[in-house]
């Protein structure tokens, strides 16, 4: 009698959850169950096209592993019951500092692509960014979110005329800031994609057949979902006509090497915004760009997709807030996982945080519902963690946050 008594007071079944997505979101605990989730459900040419990087992946690995290299000095007994996470990020106000990166080909994660992810960002309150080589067209992605904050992606190509009709009308459909990718002069070697084979979007061989049936819930998803193609550039983009490529074909086509200074002026001329290089590794280049009026600094290696053994973004933060003061925003991207490593860059003089594998991850592993749960996962972190140091607001996160541990 008294174990049945025992037995009740402990036993709690749940609900037995019918929709797959949320059953599956809530054994989700950390962003690394998060990628197991989607390495299960994505054929493994497009799991590793995502979650890879360029040759030894050191650098991928160090983006992460610097953040672990910083430590708190909390501060007690303040009274953390009202928190404030909200920023203006080029005088917009947005929930948290956070933007989401430009990836491209997000389709290949899933059929909705890029407007799952807008929506989702619409929904949180973040901007998001989309790029030249996205999937979804940058009218169709307005309308997807018509009242978030939505920023545009280019690279500079050899076809000047065609990166200016895409930014006159990403202006058009309301994108408020460019992004300008500067760290890709020539492709990152990714020799997972090497050793795959891998093109995109992804072709009908055998091998990807097979990697089609033993993952049947992505690939009904992407027959289901009619052909990926660069949407923005549509029956522009392969001489030949044809819509699969490689990647490294398209960048040494399309990719103009002789990307310099010069070209900022020229965007400028095209551009009235705020204008953010993606991809500065080094103090000297912060220090020139905003000699040249840029107002925004991507500290980014590309996810550790370019350059290995790129200094990690997370490092280069301070010495840069040093060099610049106020002049520009600063916004780091690379290996922030946790809300907890927000509150670190914003202590080092970061204004924002950018992130894009971990919303490609997310989509792959549960659609749209996975990029809300990453963004509440990355939102509640942020509280947490301000909770947990005693900052009721990003004014409070100072210097004395953080130290580099010995
Ligand atoms: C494109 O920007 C990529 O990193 O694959």
């Amino acid at each position: 009698m008294k174990m049945w008594e025992t037995f009740r007071s402990v036993a709690e079944f749940d609900s037995f959850e019918l929709d797959g997505t949320k059953r599956r979101l809530k054994k989700v605990a950390s962003i690394d169950d998060l990628r197991r989730l989607a390495k299960r459900r994505l054929p493994a040419g497009v799991f590793d096209y995502i979650d890879g990087g360029a040759e030894d992946e050191r650098t991928l690995g160090t983006n992460s592993s610097d953040f672990a290299k910083l430590e708190f000095n909390p501060r007690i007994l303040r009274d953390v019951s009202d928190l404030d996470t909200s920023t203006e990020i080029f005088g917009v106000p947005a929930s948290m500092p956070i933007v989401l990166s430009p990836t491209g080909f997000t389709r290949i994660a899933h059929s909705e692509g890029e407007l799952a992810v807008t929506r989702s960002a619409g929904r949180a309150g973040i901007p998001w960014s989309l790029s030249t080589m996205g999937t979804r067209s940058i009218e169709e992605c307005a309308a997807a979110n018509p009242n978030g904050e939505k920023w545009f992606q280019i690279y500079t190509w050899k076809d000047r005329g065609l990166v200016q009709e895409l930014v006159a009308r990403a202006k058009d459909a309301g994108y408020g800031a460019v992004w300008l990718t500067v760290d890709t002069a020539v492709l990152g070697r990714r020799e997972r994609d090497v050793r795959r084979g891998m093109t995109l979007p992804p072709k009908l061989g055998p091998q990807t057949l097979i990697d089609g049936a033993l993952h049947p819930a992505w690939t009904w998803d992407f027959l289901n979902g009619g052909p990926i193609t660069f949407a923005n550039i549509v029956g522009r983009h392969a001489e030949d006509g044809s819509t699969a490529i490689t990647l490294a074909d398209h960048v040494a086509k399309q990719f103009d090497q002789a990307l310099s200074w010069d070209d900022i002026e020229w965007l400028r001329s095209i551009w009235d915004g705020p204008i953010v290089l993606k991809g500065i590794q080094t103090v000297a280049d912060a220090k020139q760009a905003v000699a040249m009026g840029v107002e925004g600094l991507g500290l980014s290696n590309h996810g550790g997709r370019q350059l290995d053994d790129a200094p990690t973004p997370v490092s280069l933060i301070e010495p840069v807030r040093n060099e610049i003061g106020d002049q520009a925003t600063i916004i780091c991207d690379g290996g922030i996982r946790r809300g907890s490593d927000i509150v670190k860059a914003i202590a080092l003089g970061a204004d924002a945080v950018s992130l894009g594998r971990p919303y490609f991850l997310a989509l792959g592993a549960a659609g749209e519902a996975g990029v809300d749960w990453l963004l509440d996962f990355y939102r509640t972190g942020l509280e947490r963690t301000m909770a947990l140091t005693g900052c009721r607001s990003l004014a409070e996160i100072d210097r004395d946050l953080v130290a580099w541990k010995r």
